[in-house]
This record gives C-alpha cells, sequence and structure tokens, in this order.
C-alpha cells in the first residue's frame, strides 16, 4: 500500500515483499545494521551488503570512507540504488552516502526502528558526525522511496519502541490532537498491528505535512525541535538515550509553557500522564551546573537568545524567545 506520494517520494507501508524484491533485484547496493542483518538475514543472501554497527561512533567520516570503497570496488554506478536497512544512525549515513557518491545515486530507506519509522526517514536529512559533534555534516535530499514496514519491530527491544513513541507523543502534542487523543485512549504496542498501523500511519503524514511547507528548516520545521533544546544536553552530559531525552524535554517544555499560562494544570498533566503511559521519563536527577555548563558552550546560543518552541493547547504549537538567563532560571527550577 502507498501512504504518500509526490514527485520528490514515495511512502510505501506494510509492503515485505516489496522489500525482498527490491532487495534481490539488480543494481542495488545495501547499507544495513549489523543487529537487523543478524535478525533477518535471511533477506540478505547474495547481495551486496555494508554492514554498520549502529553506533553514534560509526556514523563518520572513518565509515563513510569504507563504504565509498565498496562501492567502487563492486562498481557501483549512478544508476544503483542505495536501500538503507536499519535505525536512524543506518538511514542518515546511507542518505548522505547516496547524496554524495557520484553526485547522487537512487536512495531507498527502509527504516527498521520505530524512531526511525516515523521521524529519521521522513523528511530528508541525511548526516554524519564529526569530531563527537552530532549531524555536523549533513545534506537535505528526500529519498526516493521510503518503506515502512511494521513487522521489524517486533524484534526491537522494548526501550527502542518507547524512545520512538516519545518523537510520536513530541508531533501529536504540537500538531496533531486528533493522534494526541488516540494515543491517550488506546494502547499502542509492538504487537498489536491495529494501533499501531494507525498511529505509524498518523505521525508520518502529520510529519509529511510539515516538511512539505518547509523543507529546508527555514520556518515551521522547527517546530520539530519541541523538548529537543534540553534533550540535545541531556544526551550529551548524561549519555542518556535520545527518548528518554527528548521526553524529558518534553516535560520542561510543557512545564514553561504551563509557567506562561499557554497551558493550563489540567493539559500539563495530560501531557506528562501520556509519557508515563508508554514507559517515558519526565524528570531526572540533573545537576544544574553540568547542564548550564553545556547550554553556555552550545553555538546555537551566541547571541543570548533562545527560541523555545512551548505549546498552547494540545496540537498547537507557539514559538517564544527568552533571554539566556530566563531559560536558565528555568533549568534552575527544574533541578
Ligand atoms: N534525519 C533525521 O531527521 C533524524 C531524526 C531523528 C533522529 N535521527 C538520528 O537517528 C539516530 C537514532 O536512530 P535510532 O533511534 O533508530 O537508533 P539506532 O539506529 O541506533 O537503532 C537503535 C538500536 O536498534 C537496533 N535495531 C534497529 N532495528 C532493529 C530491529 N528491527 N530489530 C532489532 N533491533 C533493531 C540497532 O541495531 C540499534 O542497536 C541518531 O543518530 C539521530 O541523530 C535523525
Amino acid at each position: 500500500m502507498i501512504i504518500y506520494q509526490d514527485n520528490n517520494t514515495k511512502i510505501h507501508f506494510n509492503n515485505f515483499d516489496y522489500i525482498t524484491n527490491l532487495i534481490n533485484s539488480k543494481n542495488v547496493f545495501i547499507i544495513a545494521d549489523s543487529n537487523v542483518y543478524n535478525h533477518y538475514s535471511y533477506i540478505f543472501q547474495n547481495v551486496r551488503t555494508f554492514i554498520l554497527e549502529s553506533k553514534e561512533e560509526n556514523k563518520s567520516l572513518n565509515s563513510y570512507q569504507n563504504c565509498i570503497s565498496e562501492l567502487i570496488q563492486t562498481q557501483s554506478g549512478r544508476d544503483t540504488t542505495i536501500i538503507a536497512i536499519g535505525g536512524g544512525i543506518v538511514c542518515d549515513f546511507a542518505g548522505f552516502v547516496a547524496t554524495t557518491y557520484k553526485r547522487g545515486t537512487k536512495l531507498v530507506l527502509v527504516p527498521t526502528t520505530l524512531l526511525a519509522q516515523v521521524d529519521a526517514a521522513i523528511g530528508g536529512k541525511n548526516a554524519l558526525n564529526f569530531d563527537s559533534v552530532k549531524n555536523l555534516i549533513g545534506t537535505f535530499r528526500l529519498p526516493d522511496e521510503i518503506i515502512i514496514e511494521p513487522e521489524f519491530l517486533k524484534t526491537l527491544e522494548e526501550s527502542e519502541f518507547n524512545n520512538g513513541m516519545s518523537e510520536i507523543i513530541k508531533i501529536a502534542a504540537i500538531y496533531d490532537e486528533t493522534l494526541f487523543n488516540y494515543l491517550e485512549n488506546n494502547i499502542v504496542s509492538q504487537i498489536d498491528a491495529e494501533n499501531l498501523n494507525y498511529v505509524l500511519n498518523k505521525s508520518i503524514l502529520s510529519k509529511m505535512d510539515i516538511i512539505n511547507l518547509d523543507m529546508y528548516d527555514k520556518g515551521l520545521r522547527i517546530i520539530l525541535n519541541f523538548g529537543h533544546t534540553l534533550a540535545h544536553s541531556l544526551e550529551s552530559v548524561y549519555k542518556i538515550s535520545h527518548g528518554q531525552s527528548v521526553s524529558i524535554g518534553i516535560a520542561f517544555a510543557s512545564s514553561i509553557s504551563l509557567q506562561n499560562k499557554l497551558i493550563n494544570e489540567f493539559t500539563y498533566f495530560r501531557i506528562i500522564h501520556l509519557l508515563t503511559k508508554y514507559g517515558l521519563n519526565n524528570s531526572l536527577n540533573i545537576e544544574p551546573e553540568k547542564l548550564i555548563k553545556f547550554i553556555l558552550q552550545d553555538k546555537k546560543n551566541q547571541n543570548g537568545i533562545i527560541r523555545k518552541i512551548l505549546i498552547c493547547n494540545i496540537g498547537k504549537h507557539k514559538i517564544q524567545e527568552f533571554t539566556l538567563e530566563q531559560y536558565l532560571g528555568y533549568i534552575h527550577d527544574l533541578c
């Protein structure tokens, strides 16, 4: 089934046969996550595959060079289709390879984590890390095709599934009230196909809506950073997962929204309750000094102004500027 199509990209849903046929077609080069390769080894037989162990350290120029060498060795050309099969790390990496090798090959993404299915594979951002700075080198380019196959999520660890739920709750909270209500009234899990399929479709199409209005991150797309300013610092300072950091970031941004009277207490607790329902944290024992040191070093804050995405009622967002001092004050209140 095709759930989205325009002149640049096409999104397939629930079509495992399409994936196996594509893998076995001529002139493809697969870039696969090592865990996915082991779990689903039967789909990779007799096809040239570059295996990437999904660690942030491997989203690197070094792995990029190794991959380019293999593309050259296998005489891959501009007409080769690069197929990424894995989580966000593999999708970001393969997207960058496909955009740059011979100035661009065809690209198909098969995201296999919930986070990659609803977020990393959607929207055409590709990247490598450099010098321990995340996503410093990258490109914008939508993949030719994305294949969302919920079957892959059955082998995903529960904590990784919950990580993906944080991005779904994020988009529901600031952009899609119907999705938010659905998440509250149903239980979404790896094994319940009906609820999972609904939520996957809804969050992917909401993200595509935003991308279509602002592909190059110059306006509306910034709202997808809801909860992410704090999340990025938590990830770096405390080395906790992206999903758990985003969840704490969502709770923090909601608390600032409450303090600025954009939402009432009832709405605030609806958000907190939803995060808890999906196994996500809404607080952490934070040492403010460590976090503030990181925030002060962050290049994005050089002019002393922080643009925060806040929530004003479920499904609605507001962009508000704070001085660095105001923002640090909120961090102090949090601890
Ligand atoms: N481009 C974007 O717009 C965008 C958006 C969000 C995140 N990202 C990037 O995505 C990355 C995080 O992605 P992620 O959360 O998917 O992490 P990930 O790619 O590291 O995958 C998480 C873990 O799940 C394993 N895995 C993947 N699929 C599996 C499956 N089907 N069964 C069992 N195990 C499986 C992986 O081996 C890994 O251990 C980060 O590098 C982040 O920067 C990019």
